[in-house]
């Protein structure tokens, strides 16, 4: 959703500006602009569309400045117009404010200024908050920050200058990711690390009701209650040249083909093959009542709850465990038991999800322990959870997520792998585990060397305008996923299934013009599978099949088969989903589609 970077110190922050608002695209965004301190006033450019169009109307200006905030902006509250564009001002042009998140109580602030006859520019929540900025400042923008905060209700991670304090940003947040970043030639303040990713890889977290005051020299932070904070940078492990294409058309197929890395890395350390046990140190801090734990819920949104679906299966086979999943964005309405010991896992790429981070608020509440599975080192998720496993897997930049699904299999595997251990698996069951899950980034390998026959698929399939994913047990969620990944980036509809469904609806659908992609690998599941295939294709279904290695049967049956090697039932899906992904992506590329940044999609959902 929206992004914010911002930068103090000797360089000139124009294009450190718009190339971190480059690499904030990916959030999503409708319109973006930013404001430069110039001398003694303070330059606004604001454009609607992509950054290009900002670039457009700064181009041939003087705009030298060192001193800048800049902002993607993702319309909640007013149109995607140039006048609801943030940086966002008071009535007399002193305070230039961007910000990210909701204030919830904007109506009755605004309604008390306008009756003081306080005019307003745009239709949004954010101007409310850069005019009561303007209301409390006498002097020092800190303090009139702090006011202001005390005065709103609602999320907000915010930057601001005023036109009278020459030297200072000052951010703020509740709810909404800041991030400070550290460098050589001065000080930024980001939603997140790439923006910045390219001047440093030193960063602070600032946390909910805090404020921070940068310099060109150096930055302070402080509670909302003034009480100063000392706090040391942190170094992330993200590059450069992570957030580059090289030598990839798109973010989605790079980091579809990283993805023998990604399980890699999710794995690296934290294999004991001898001892047939994963070591996952995130988790020991919770080790004495989680190895006994009997009840766990996986609370997740998107990609990530279709990965604590399958993730749900792989727990029930491996330990005694009794497994819930729940939409993050549900988990709120319903009426759920915690027996002791009950722990909530949460799921999520950003670690800023909204609805996940409101789903294990309310969990805390009712007395369970909080695990999270998270991909961005130091963001809201990893610091609400009491104990948790990090993906390792480098930022996720294409909006469709691919990579992460599959290091979220793994980690979920091994984490099922150590409580299975610790509860009923023999250490031979533990040994083969850890074999077959060492052989996945080679077996990962060999399903992306078929991209060019599933692309060959794409091109025969992709102008149908309906398609069907079936699967079972481990594999019906990567029939949800796969639906999901074709939807979201080439907007073609599907419906994913589980096959057993199939009769009891469904297979009214089929008829010659409507492609299934059946996930039928040979594992317990197969024998089934085989039946729903021959169903579809006595109706003229036209069938693409995700099958096992050499299955004749399949191959028979099918019009078109991508072959997956053969693994453990439940390591199945690790593999199925990569074909999903390819063709989601190859369809999505015919057709034209923005692959990377999907109409109507953000990458980061922090509002409900
Ligand atoms: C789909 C997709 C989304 C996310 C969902 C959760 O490709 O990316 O469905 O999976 O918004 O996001 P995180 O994992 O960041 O909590």
């Amino acid at each position: 959703m929206c992004g914010i970077v911002s930068y103090i110190g000797s360089r000139e922050a124009r294009s450190i500006l718009l190339e971190g608002l480059k690499q904030l695209e990916y959030r999503g965004y409708d319109s973006a602009g930013l404001a430069i301190r110039q001398g003694n006033h303070i330059e606004l450019y604001r454009a609607v569309g992509k950054i290009v169009e900002l670039e457009k109307k700064i181009a041939g200006k003087e705009v030298k400045g060192t001193i800048g905030i800049a902002h993607t902006r993702w319309a909640t509250h007013g149109e995607p117009t140039e006048e609801n564009a943030h940086p966002h001002r008071d009535q007399n042009d002193d305070v230039f404010l961007i910000h990210n998140g909701i204030i919830e109580n904007y109506l009755s602030l605004k309604k008390w200024m306008e009756k003081d006859g306080i005019v307003f520019r745009s239709q949004t929540d954010t101007e409310v908050l850069a005019q009561l900025i303007a209301i409390n400042f006498e002097g020092d923008l800190s303090e009139a920050v702090r006011k202001a905060m005390s005065q709103v209700e609602g999320t907000f991670g915010l930057a601001v200058i005023h036109k009278n304090v020459p030297d200072e940003i000052v951010i703020a947040r509740r709810g909404s990711p800041l991030i400070i970043g550290v460098s050589d030639h001065g000080y930024f303040a980001a939603s997140d690390v790439s923006a910045m990713v390219r001047h440093t890889n030193k960063v602070v977290h600032l946390k909910d009701n805090e404020l921070a005051t940068l310099t060109a020299g150096g930055f302070s932070i402080s509670t909302a209650q003034a009480i100063p904070i000392e706090r040391d940078a942190e170094t992330v492990e993200w590059r450069a040249e992570d957030a580059e294409l090289n030598g990839f058309p798109h973010f989605m197929l790079k980091e579809i083909f990283e993805q023998p890395e990604t399980i890699q890395n999710a794995m690296r350390g934290r294999l004991e093959p001898g001892e047939g046990v994963p070591k996952l140190g995130g988790i020991m801090p919770v080790w004495e009542n989680i190895k006994e734990c009997r009840h766990l819920v996986i609370v997740a949104c998107g990609t990530s709850y279709y990965a604590g679906c399958v993730g749900r299966y792989v727990f029930e086979k491996l330990t005694e465990i009794d497994m819930e999943v729940e939409l993050a964005s549900e988990f709120r309405y319903r009426k759920l038991n915690f027996p002791p010991n009950t722990f909530i896992l949460a799921l999520s790429q950003s670690g800023e999800t909204a609805d996940t981070l409101a789903a294990i608020r309310e969990a805390k509440r009712k007395g369970a322990s909080l695990l999270g599975i998270v991909n961005v080192v130091g963001s809201s998720i990893s610091r609400e959870t009491e104990a948790g496993v990090y993906n390792h897997a480098g930022p996720e930049i294409g909006v469709a997520s691919t990579k992460i699904f599959t290091s979220q299999l793994t980690i979920l595997t091994l984490l099922a792998l150590l409580l299975g251990r610790h509860q009923k698996l023999s250490l031979t069951e533990g040994v083969e585990a850890i074999r077959a899950l060492q052989l996945l980034p080679d077996q990962v390998r060999a399903v992306l060397s078929q991209d060019n026959h599933i692309r060959a698929i794409a091109e025969k399939y992709h102008k149908r305008s309906n398609w069907l994913f079936l699967g079972r047990k481990f594999n019906y969620p990567i029939a949800m996923e796969g639906a999901l990944k074709l939807k979201e980036v080439s907007y073609i509809h599907a419906e994913g299934y589980a096959a057993g469904e199939m009769k009891h609806g469904p297979i009214a659908l089929i008829n010659p013009d409507m492609p299934t992609v059946a996930i039928a690998p040979m594992d317990d599941m197969y024998d089934k599978m085989i039946s729903n295939i021959n169903e579809i294709k006595s109706r003229k279904g036209p069938i693409i099949a995700i099958a096992t290695q050499g299955d004749e049967k399949v191959k028979e049956l099918s019009d078109e088969i991508i072959e997956i090697p053969p693994t453990l039932d439940y390591l199945y899906p690790i593999l199925a989903v990569i074909p999903c992904q390819l063709l989601a992506y190859h369809c999505a590329n015919l057709l034209k589609r923005d692959i990377d940044k999907p109409r109507n999609l953000a990458k980061s959902v922090t509002v409900e």
